[in-house]
């Protein structure tokens, strides 16, 4: 113990986190010393620091070269195609070589219900949760395909127990209990505006999930990407928690993918309109990658083509198709993370709980998109919004659980 906290002191002094020693001295229960001391010496002082420093450095869209990128429209298919791209994915799926990754690791702050959100009923007449609609879906492709298609859930240090207890109390929805496994995604500590690591309400190291694009090093650090290489699967459908018209067991994508010889498909919107608050697919160095509403000016969200259709018009809905080989080679690259301003609470160096009114701390998330610029192509297939998207995001008003239940019984009560 004493060798640990001389480790742990050097260390500290070394990267200038000295202030962890009040909270260390705080506590009082050997046990306890003993973790904080151990959580203290899993941090990357290095990374935290280099993040900080990032935090002054103002994003820089200006050099890079961003064009249209093709997309395919699903509607617009011939029935030929349609076919054709069906056939070779539905090949694919019930061979067994198709797995889907739902991200549920997100705070789900704007939602601001208590437990993770796929535990959140979507007010149906059914009550179902959104993780019960979701097993709906993955348990009605399993059927239709007559294939074991294996679902890995990935959550967070802050949801992981409460989650998989969700899915046992329930049996599973029904989806067979050897097909889905949890992972938990990594997490970052949270720092003040002077780049002090922050100690959170419970005394321990204040830390928040990296951001969806965390999911990559997770499935590599905690076997995923093993397990699925063991099961023989090539396709990787990807999507979020909170989109109850989800589709990731889709031949048409894997078809499209297929046919295209891209190692990624990224399903799009139509942007309702060139002001929507959304990230688009473009090129950027003639790489695939998004360009977010931040970074567009107002004269190129509204430039159209010879059909008069928006240049940028494909939203990015974080449903994507990747290869294995794909999710292998990017799980080994660093993806860069981007800075959100936040409320936290902490632990101030007297051991007083601050409670702040604006925001004070810095969290840092990777984004999934970034890891786009990593594949030389990747294909856009343009989808239906009220066939495949009905996100819960807000509490109410736009994309909350009222237009998200609406869009799903319209889409069911049309099937
Ligand atoms: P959002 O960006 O909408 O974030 O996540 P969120 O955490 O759910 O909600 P807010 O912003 O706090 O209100 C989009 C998808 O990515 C997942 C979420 O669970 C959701 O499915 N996600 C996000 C993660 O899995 N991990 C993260 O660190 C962030």
């Amino acid at each position: 113990m004493e060798e640990k906290l001389k480790q742990v002191k050097q260390k500290l002094d070394k990267y200038g986190q000295e202030q962890l020693l009040d909270a260390y001295n705080r506590i009082t229960d050997e046990k306890g010393k003993q973790d904080f001391l151990d959580s203290i010496l899993t941090i990357d002082f290095n990374q935290a620091n280099e993040l900080y420093e990032s935090s002054k450095q103002k994003p820089s869209f200006a050099n890079s070269k961003i064009e249209p990128i093709d997309y395919t429209d699903k509607s617009k298919l011939s029935k030929e195609e349609y076919e054709e791209l069906k056939a070779i994915g539905t090949k694919k799926i019930k061979e067994g070589k198709l797995a889907v990754v739902t991200m549920a690791g997100g705070q789900g702050t704007r939602l601001g219900h208590s437990g993770p959100k796929g535990t959140f009923d979507l007010g149906l007449n059914s009550h179902k949760p959104i993780f019960e609609i979701l097993t709906d879906t993955m348990n009605e492709g399993r059927k239709e395909y007559g294939a074991d298609i294996p679902w890995y859930i990935m959550t967070s240090e802050e949801n992981n127990k409460e989650t998989e207890e969700f899915f046992k109390k329930n049996d599973f929805f029904g989806y067979p209990e050897n097909l889905i496994t949890f992972f938990k995604q990594g997490k970052l500590p949270m720092l003040s505006t002077d780049g002090k690591i922050l100690v959170d309400e419970k005394g321990k190291i204040k830390e928040a999930a990296d951001g969806h694009g965390g999911i990559f090093g997770s499935m590599l650090k905690d076997g995923v990407i093993y397990d699925m290489k063991a099961r023989g699967i090539e396709w990787i459908f990807i999507g979020g928690v909170d989109n109850v018209l989800v589709k990731p067991i889709d031949p048409i994508v894997i078809g499209l993918a297929e046919k295209k010889k891209v190692l990624a498909v990224g399903k799009s919107l139509v942007k309702a309109n060139p002001k929507e608050k959304v990230g688009v697919f473009c090129k950027r160095d003639g790489k695939p990658s998004v360009i977010e509403y931040t970074e567009i000016s107002d004269e190129m969200a509204e430039e159209t083509d010879e059909n008069g259709e928006l240049k940028y018009g494909e939203s990015h809905i974080l449903c994507n198709l990747f290869n294995i080989k794909a999710v292998d080679k990017i799980s080994q690259m660093k993806l860069p993370y981007h800075i959100a301003f936040k409320k936290a609470k902490y632990i101030d160096k007297d051991g007083n709980l601050v409670t702040p009114t604006e925001p004070n701390a810095y969290k840092f998330e990777a984004f999934l998109f970034d890891a786009f610029e990593s594949l030389d192509d990747m294909a856009i297939l343009r989808v239906k919004r009220e066939e495949e998207f009905a996100p819960v995001k807000n509490a109410e008003g736009v994309d909350s659980p009222d237009t998200a239940r609406k869009l799903y019984t319209d889409f069911h009560s049309r099937k």
